[in-house]
Order: structure tokens, then sequence, then C-alpha cells
């Protein structure tokens, strides 16, 4: 990013640089709590839940990615550890489900990490609103799949 486009940024870019970060660090967290019970999942018609659990995991890594590439655009660096990644999220480590079949508490460990996540773009999206137009896109378009995930798993509730 150039003089001018750092410049044009309405917002302390140090402070915004952190929140974007900790997001970072969410999405990393989500990502693997996702992948990991998108494989582990079993029971009867684990294969539907398999696959809504990779979908989504795959869409927190390309969050991850999309966040990292905004961190570098406005001269800032992505946690680059995986330790720190745990201790800087917003929310802890979703973790994943006890019995791999237990259903109910796999659509509760996402639908309150995905509300959390909808939290935390809303606003970066408030605070970013006329001021930094390219981090309130991302942060309405990433608001945006949050908010389709935890529909689908609310979903899922009401489906069994
Ligand atoms: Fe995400
Ligand atoms: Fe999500």
């Amino acid at each position: 990013m150039g003089k001018k486009a750092r410049e044009i940024v309405g917002v302390d870019i140090k402070d915004l640089i952190n929140d974007l970060n900790k997001a970072y660090c969410d999405e990393w967290l989500a990502y693997y709590a996702w992948w990991y019970m998108a494989r582990m999942v079993d029971g009867k018609g684990y294969e539907d839940m398999s696959e809504f659990l990779d979908k989504i995991s795959k869409d927190e890594l390309e969050h991850a990615t999309e966040l990292a590439e905004r961190i570098v655009e406005l001269g800032g660096l992505p946690v680059n550890s995986l330790s720190i990644i745990e201790k800087s999220a917003n929310a802890p480590y979703p973790g994943v489900m006890k019995n791999l079949h237990d259903y109910d508490e796999i659509i509760k460990i996402v639908t309150t990490a995905e509300a959390g996540a909808i939290e935390v773009y809303n606003k970066i999206a408030n605070k970013t609103f006329g001021k930094d137009h390219d981090t309130y896109q991302l942060a309405t378009h990433i608001m945006g799949e949050e908010i389709g995930h935890e529909e689908m798993f609310e979903n899922l509730k009401e489906a069994k």
C-alpha cells in the first residue's frame, strides 16, 4: 500500500491491523475445528454433516487468506505462530465434539462460534464504514458468509 492509499484510511491503522489479526486468528481456529470434525464425524447420515463442515472449513481458510492479504496491504504482518494464534484470537478455540456422532454438540459448537464471528465482523464493518472502503468491503463480505454458516447449522437443528 502506497503513501496516498494509507493516508485515505480514516482509522488508526495499527489498531485496525490488530483487529484484523485477531479475526485472522479466529479463522485459523475455526478452520482447524471444522476441518477436524468433517473428517472425524460418524454415525447415521454422517456424510451430509461431513460435507457441511468441510464446506465451511474451506470458507474459513479463505477468510484467513483474505485477512492476511489485507493485513499485508496495510503494512502489517499476520500472526506467525500457532501458539500466538490461540492466544490472540477474539474467542477461545471452539473445540470439537466429544462423541464423534453427537450432532447436537457439533451444531452447538459451530453456531456459537459463527455467532461470535458475526459480531467480530460487524464491529470491524462499523469501525471502517466510510473510512476504509476496502476493509469495510472485506468485513461485510466475510460477515455475509458467517451469517450463511450460522443459518446452515441452525437449519440442521430444525431438520432433526
Ligand atoms: Fe470465517
Ligand atoms: Fe464461519
